[in-house]
């Protein structure tokens, strides 16, 4: 690793022909780190696409312009190393990849997420200085079978290293380490194979001893034996030659798994003809089952929910070259918010991360690098690309075979499914019998009881298909599921699929999003066969660009100049690029959290330990007692005792309290980490319940008599109304109908008062703004029918006086292309100057994206109270992660980034808000609890933006009130926002008081 000499040629034609030769000047050559991307370097660019292929063509063919990098440096060989074998690693070269040591052609490869050995013993002198020269070219027939959703990127993004070894080493250990039903009692396996630099010679013999975490032998005295090697001596009809397989079994074993991932090390040592040792080498392994049950996928005999994500290796400024710290990080984030599994959408990940997952613990779908989006039906069946199936598979398995986290291999991602398919799944299965395959092509049709009417697309019939794709898929996996076509396949109970359904992808993340996750995990633990799946996806792929005036933004396709591509559907992350939860993150830590509590009886509580191997005991509980969002009481709970899957009953010693009338009373029970762990700190917060309780209301106390107030004064003239009181002031235009410039104490406290809002800066999810053929999405209808642009028409607005107070009436149309609203507002103000609103709205259009008011406060008045959901945003179909409360904040605050600016902020649950300047402020109090938000962005402004840059705030702040905003979905690839958190046509109401 490290500075390379570099240079880029347009295509392999054009590469010079002796670059590779050590006497080549490479002085004018540029410099360029190993490893890392050419693509974020200043060379050729990232090119974002989806399903299309970056170039137009038909496989294998390539574009005649074909980047290609070439890279030289020089190594030195250690003098050490002197009668050993020397092999070169290069860990990843996207994509194809050409050797050269010292002027002589070593080698290539393809498959741009696996490494690439060479054996270069012959190439180089021990104790000598020698050249590396490679070129790597970006575009291959492979580019058809790489055509994952991601940036098309170009170079040595992994590491490059150098091994020795002495000439007849050990070339492969597989440990497999299993577990019987008792869940103590360890199997293990281990074949060794020999490897000769020249012919297969007998006399070595190979050891194997098993080390547990504090290096105690487990073995009483290692296995070991003989190796027959040499063709010879023994006849290879009787078995394979050079390998040598030994069993054990173990008792007392700590077994592997995401909560309590136990490893323990397997040593191979080779020795040779004198029974001298030649060589150890050694791997972990960890003791755990992987069996398929009946509808259920069982690890040490458990069926363990599936809370996972997809992850691509993404880094915003580094693209594809992620280090370890990175690698970390991620895990880091992942366990602090309960994820137990990640598919490594879409290709085996860099060697750490395996390394990383086996001691931290996280399941792990290991993914093939294939996918041949574009050309989805025809790839799979093509007997020229049927090699490549086999090898990316079997590569694959070879390399990852011996890490206890991989649980599943999956023969990769939107490939269709054909013969290719078969083949590939057939070599692993023979191969490796101790892990179910998962391949969602396989199983389209899963929702069709049966009627495989699904799978001939592409005008394809497959009769291999009837068999529902068992051959290549253990798992129904299939990716966007509606909830309701889930729970139907579930209580159909098919007798001839007993395969479990797990979702590879779900819940598309992308911009302001998952929407009904909630619903998605009500399903998971309510209907059998239903096990969970993988949150698409970990991060949003936006990269670091700097643009010419040197300031840098979060960019997408399109941004480089990149042709076609397909924007921001990059960013459809949990996290963004730098690794800052999204909300729907927050969701899912609360969602797969492993506490439940629930009340037995008054009083007392029933905890629940939703683990499957490990107790509770490592968390410690407290409470909070809470009457109208302020602390009355709090207490720790006992230790916590339950085992897995069951409950422990405990009685917190609550006070004996009474509530207000309007008051509502919550506990908050919070369990976190007693001690420090690998990912996470001492106090940690690993769950959160909050219970409602059941207080007696206080009997009303009587209200002190009020002295004769003073009667609101009235002037009213043909373009305005004024209302006066002694220590208010307030105006209506009845031209807009709206209330102005409301001053209390002589300052204003109150710029514009209600208007109708029936937009919002449409979500990804809505539809993707930057798109056409969005015809069909929300967004698409919205447009069509006018939302965006309502025309409000001149108000009747009249004037009542009942007693001190007075009343104004205001009733405007609100035409749409779609149909006209009505909204009728009334203000009843008293002489205190409290304001009672009334708003009814009477709305012929379906499905609209939010139903309310908005207002304008001065800028000043930045400072932020509420009581309903918080401390996140929430709506409707994504509250989970919001606990009912009395929350400060700051307008400021409520922005919630994303890479393309959208709706966000709203707040559900909603009973009183309230905006603070240092010198004055303004209450909003809801008749009932509703929703709203404090912005300082209009939905036309968030609408018209592209990137962060484009936003412009207000001058003042913004305050909606709305009766709902439709719930969020996942229509931006998935099913859209369900029925129920949909805005119907009818008649609304929406009552507040100003104070
Ligand atoms: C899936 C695909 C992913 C990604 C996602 C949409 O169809 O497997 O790679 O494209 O949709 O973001
Ligand atoms: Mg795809």
């Amino acid at each position: 690793n490290g500075d390379w000499r570099f240079e880029l040629a347009s295509r392999p034609e054009a590469v010079p022909a002796d670059f590779v030769a050590t006497a080549f000047d490479d002085t004018n050559w540029a410099s360029l780190p190993v490893p890392s991307n050419w693509t974020m370097h200043g060379y050729d660019r990232p090119h974002y696409t989806n399903v299309q292929m970056p170039f137009a063509g038909n496989p294998p063919d390539v574009p005649a312009e074909n980047p290609t990098g070439l890279y030289r440096t020089q190594f030195e060989v250690p003098k050490a190393w002197a009668g050993r074998r020397i092999v070169l690693q290069v860990g990843g070269a996207e994509s194809v990849l050409y050797v050269w040591v010292n002027g002589r052609p070593v080698g290539m490869g393809k498959d741009a997420r696996l490494p690439h050995e060479f054996d270069v013993t012959e190439f180089v002198t021990p104790g000598e200085t020698a050249l590396l020269a490679c070129a790597v070219v970006k575009w291959s027939d492979a580019s058809y079978i790489e055509d994952q959703d991601q940036w098309w990127m170009g170079g040595l993004h992994r590491g490059v290293y150098l091994y020795a070894t002495p000439k007849t080493h050990i070339a492969d250990v597989f440990a497999l380490a299993g577990l019987d039903e008792d869940q103590s009692t360890g199997h293990l396996k281990v074949t060794a194979t020999l490897g000769f630099s020249g012919p297969a010679q007998d006399g070595y013999g190979v050891e194997v001893q098993i080390f547990d975490a504090k290096g105690k032998a487990l073995l009483a005295s290692p296995l070991g034996g003989a190796v027959k090697a040499s063709a010879e001596n023994y006849s290879p009809y009787r078995g394979p030659l050079g390998v040598r397989a030994f069993e054990a079994t173990l008792p007392a074993i700590a077994p592997w798994s995401s909560e309590s991932p136990t490893l323990y090390t397997v040593v191979v040592s080779l020795r040779g003809q004198d029974n001298g040792l030649v060589e150890t080498t050694s791997t972990r392994v960890g003791f755990r089952s992987v069996v398929m049950g009946d509808r259920e996928l069982l690890i040490n005999g458990q069926a363990v929910m599936i809370k996972g994500m997809n992850r691509h290796e993404h880094h915003p400024a580094r693209g594809k070259a992620i280090t370890r710290d990175d690698m970390i990080a991620d895990i880091h984030l992942m366990k602090q918010f309960n994820v137990n599994a990640v598919r490594t959408s879409h290709y085996p990940n860099a060697e750490d991360w395996y390394d990383l997952c086996d001691e931290y613990g996280l399941y792990l779908i290991d993914e093939a690098n294939l996918e041949s989006h574009a050309f989805l039906h025809t790839v799979c069946r093509d007997p020229r690309y049927a090699a490549q199936f086999v090898e990316r598979g079997l590569r694959m398995v070879e390399r990852d075979k011996n890490h206890p986290s991989v649980i599943i291999w999956s023969l990769g991602n939107e490939s269709g499914y054909g013969p290719n398919h078969d083949a590939m799944a057939g070599w692993i299965r023979h191969f490796d019998p101790s892990r179910p395959l998962h391949y969602e092509g396989a199983i389209w049709g899963w929702d069709d009881a049966g009627d495989q009417t699904h799978l001939i697309r592409g005008n394809v019939s497959a009769p291999a298909n009837r068999l529902r794709g068992m051959r290549a898929s253990d798992l129904n996996c299939p990716m966007y599921p509606e909830i309701a076509a889930l729970v139907a396949w579930s209580k159909a109970n098919d007798p001839s699929d007993r395969r479990p359904m797990i979702l590879c992808e779900y819940s598309h993340a992308m911009g302001n999003s998952n929407g009904s996750l909630s619903d998605y995990w009500d399903a998971f633990e309510s209907h059998p066969g239903l096990q969970g799946g993988f949150i698409w996806e970990w991060c949003d792929h936006a990269l670091v660009q700097t643009l010419a005036d040197g300031t840098t933004r979060l960019a997408y396709g399109g941004d480089f100049g990149d042709k076609p591509n397909d924007l921001n559907f990059c960013c459809d992350g949990i996290v963004s690029a730098d690794r800052v939860p999204h909300s729907g993150l927050w969701e899912f830590k609360v969602l797969a959290q492993p506490v439940s509590v629930s009340w037995v009886k008054p009083g007392w509580l029933a905890i629940k330990n939703k683990r499957d191997f490990t107790s509770l005991s490592d968390l410690a509980g407290h409470w909070v007692l809470e009457i109208d969002g302020k602390e009355v009481a709090r207490g720790i709970l006992p230790p916590l005792t339950a085992e897995p899957g069951k409950v422990q009953v405990v009685e917190p010693a609550l006070p004996n309290l009474t509530r207000g009338q309007d008051q509502a009373a919550f506990l908050m029970l919070r369990f976190s980490q007693v001690d420090s762990t690998p990912y996470a700190p001492s106090g940690h917060e690993v769950a959160w319940v909050q219970l409602a309780v059941d207080l007696p209301v206080e009997p009303e106390r009587p209200v002190a008599a009020k002295l004769q107030p003073q009667a609101v004064r009235v002037s009213e003239d043909p373009v305005r109304i004024d209302l006066t009181g002694e220590n208010f002031a307030l105006g209506f235009d009845r031209a807009t109908g709206r209330l102005e410039n409301l001053t209390r104490s002589g300052k204003v406290v109150l710029l514009a008062g209600p208007r109708l809002q029936i937009w919002r800066g449409a979500t990804d999810n809505d539809g993707i703004k930057g798109w056409s053929g969005q015809d069909d999405k929300p967004l698409g209808r919205w447009l069509k029918a006018g939302v965006n642009a309502p025309s409000f028409q001149t108000p009747t607005v009249s004037v009542e006086r009942s007693g001190e107070y007075v009343a104004v009436h205001v009733v405007q149309v609100v035409d749409c292309a779609g149909g006209s609203l009505t909204h009728s507002h009334s203000y009843r103000v008293a002489p205190s100057g409290l304001i009672m609103v009334e708003n009814q709205f009477d709305v012929p259009i379906e499905d609209l994206p939010r139903l309310g008011i908005t207002m304008s406060v001065p800028n000043d008045f930045g400072a932020l109270e509420w009581f309903g959901r918080g401390p996140g945003e929430t709506y409707s179909d994504r509250k989970a992660a919001g606990w009912i409360g009395r929350f400060a904040s700051t307008v400021t605050d409520q922005y919630v980034d994303h890479v393309l600016p959208q709706e966000h902020g709203n707040k559900t649950n909603l009973a009183w808000m309230r905006l603070a300047s240092p010198s004055a402020e303004i209450r909003f109090k809801l008749a009932a609890p509703a929703e709203g938000s404090a912005t300082r962005y209009t939905p036309d402004v968030l609408y018209a933006a592209r990137h962060r840059s484009d936003l412009t705030p207000t001058s003042h702040v913004i305050v909606n009130l709305d009766v709902g905003q439709r719930g969020l979905g996942t229509a931006s690839c998935g099913p859209d926002t369900l029925e129920r958190y949909r805005l119907k046509s009818g008649v609304y109401r929406l009552g507040f008081e100003i104070g």
